[in-house]
């Protein structure tokens, strides 16, 4: 069969294999030209490995430079008479293999990682396979759901503000177009929610019940990511559920490096750059600032992407020259520094300020923002014949 692109609104409904395959190689290319990882991690466990932040995590932290070996945990499908399965499914598959062939284990969980069964599968691996003890672990979990622990019943997030609602222009992908939206405030129920599902609550069980259960390393570090953005955006993101979700992790960012502090361990949260995901297109409002932003990033040349941000956080911040890790105020690492630059800032405003729904894919970066999106499910890339059969039978075979 041919693979062909399907988006519904900002959802990605095929993937292609072989594009992934080459997203991995390039990502790995470049880290392993960067100012490498010094003093890295040997030993890590990625939660939410399959793409965005967590992916870029895992090839940084093998490839550039630290040669760690990493298990990754991850939600996804594979091929079946539905479909070819998620992009996800396949970056796990050949990020192992290229990881085998450096003679470093790429281990893959997919399932849920809010079960206790999971826990269970991934401690039992760390002691039996694994050599016992993780350096790193790192949680890059984005979902719209996580079940109750206690009643197994589903707690949903609202991307919604708090207060007053907003009206705000959003991006559909699938047919080009820029919509008004308005984006209601939430109650106090939907903002718990919010906070249950993207709040720090499950990153402290895991961590909890890894430190029970002795696989934690002294020194041992721990790393979440969040976002913060220009004050433009607080009032649909940072002041809004999501925000108030963030809050929490921060506060768990903390509360977790007291604990770990018995073993000499630390727990950051790392504030990170806006970017083009399978999780932040749903963020309602918010592409015009992301359009504006990669267009002026990118003219003053210091526009990264997952890569380049996970590849500076772990060489420059988390490991690497310093003795101790360099945190703001709050104690929260800033890897999205260069977005919040006065001189950058400034011209976004000014350029999000002339985006309409008439002029947007010319004003801002309309093509880099749908590039990176048709590129995370493996189209629009280079070097990959797209019209080359893809024999589902053989994509059966490969396992995670
Ligand atoms: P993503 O959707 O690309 O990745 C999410 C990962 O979580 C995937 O590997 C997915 O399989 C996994 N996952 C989801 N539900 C799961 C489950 N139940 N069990 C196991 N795995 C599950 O998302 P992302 O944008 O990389 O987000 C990662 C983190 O980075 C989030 O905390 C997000 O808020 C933060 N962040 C994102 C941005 C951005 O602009 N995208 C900016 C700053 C911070
Ligand atoms: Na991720």
């Amino acid at each position: 069969m041919i693979i062909e692109p399907v988006v519904k609104g900002v959802v990605a409904r095929s993937a292609h294999p072989y594009g992934c395959q080459q997203a991995i190689r390039n990502q790995i290319n470049y880290v392993s030209s960067a100012e490498p990882i010094v003093g890295g991690p040997k030993k890590v466990l990625v939660l939410g490995a399959s793409s965005g932040f967590g992916l870029a995590s895992r090839i940084a932290l093998a490839f550039g430079g630290s040669n760690a070996d990493t298990i990754g945990v991850s939600f996804e499908r594979g091929p079946s008479e539905k479909g070819v399965g998620t992009a996800g499914w396949y970056n796990n598959i050949f990020f192992r293999e290229e990881a085998e062939k450096q003679g470093l284990v790429g281990k893959n969980f997919v399932g849920d990682a809010f079960s206790t069964s999971m826990r269970q599968q991934v401690i039992d691996y760390i002691k039996v396979e694994f050599g016992g003890k993780l350096d790193l672990v790192v949680y890059s979990l984005a979902t719209g759901v996580r079940p109750d622990p206690e009643t197994g019943e589903m707690w949903r997030s609202s991307i919604k503000t708090i207060g007053e609602s907003v009206t705000g222009p959003t991006i559909n992908i699938e047919t080009d177009t820029m919509e008004p939206m308005i984006i209601d405030t939430a109650t106090e129920e939907e903002i718990e929610a919010t906070k249950k599902v993207m709040g720090g609550e499950d990153w402290e069980s895991w961590i909890d019940i890894l430190s029970e259960a002795g696989v934690l390393a002294d020194g041992c570090k721990t790393v979440a990511y969040s976002y913060i953005g220009p004050e433009a955006t607080y009032p649909i993101y940072h002041k809004g559920t999501l925000g108030r979700a963030k809050t929490h992790l921060h506060a768990t960012g903390d509360l977790l490096n007291d604990k770990l502090a018995r073993i000499g361990g630390e727990a950051y949260v790392s504030v990170c750059k806006a970017l083009v995901t399978k999780a932040s297109v749903f963020i309602p409002a918010f592409s015009p600032y992301i359009l504006a932003l990669f267009k002026v990033m990118q003219d003053k040349g210091v526009h990264e992407g997952c890569i380049e941000q996970m590849q500076r956080l772990y060489s420059q911040r988390l490991y690497g020259p310093h003795q101790h890790v360099p945190v703001d105020e709050k104690r929260l690492i800033r890897i999205d520094d260069w977005e919040l630059d006065d001189d950058v800032q400034r011209q976004v405003s000014q350029l999000m300020a002339q985006i309409t729904p008439e002029n947007f894919t010319t004003v801002g970066d309309y093509q880099r923002y749908k590039t990176d999106f048709m590129q995370l499910n493996g189209f629009w890339l280079d070097g990959v014949d797209y019209q080359e059969r893809v024999n589902l039978e053989a994509l059966k075979a490969l396992t995670p």
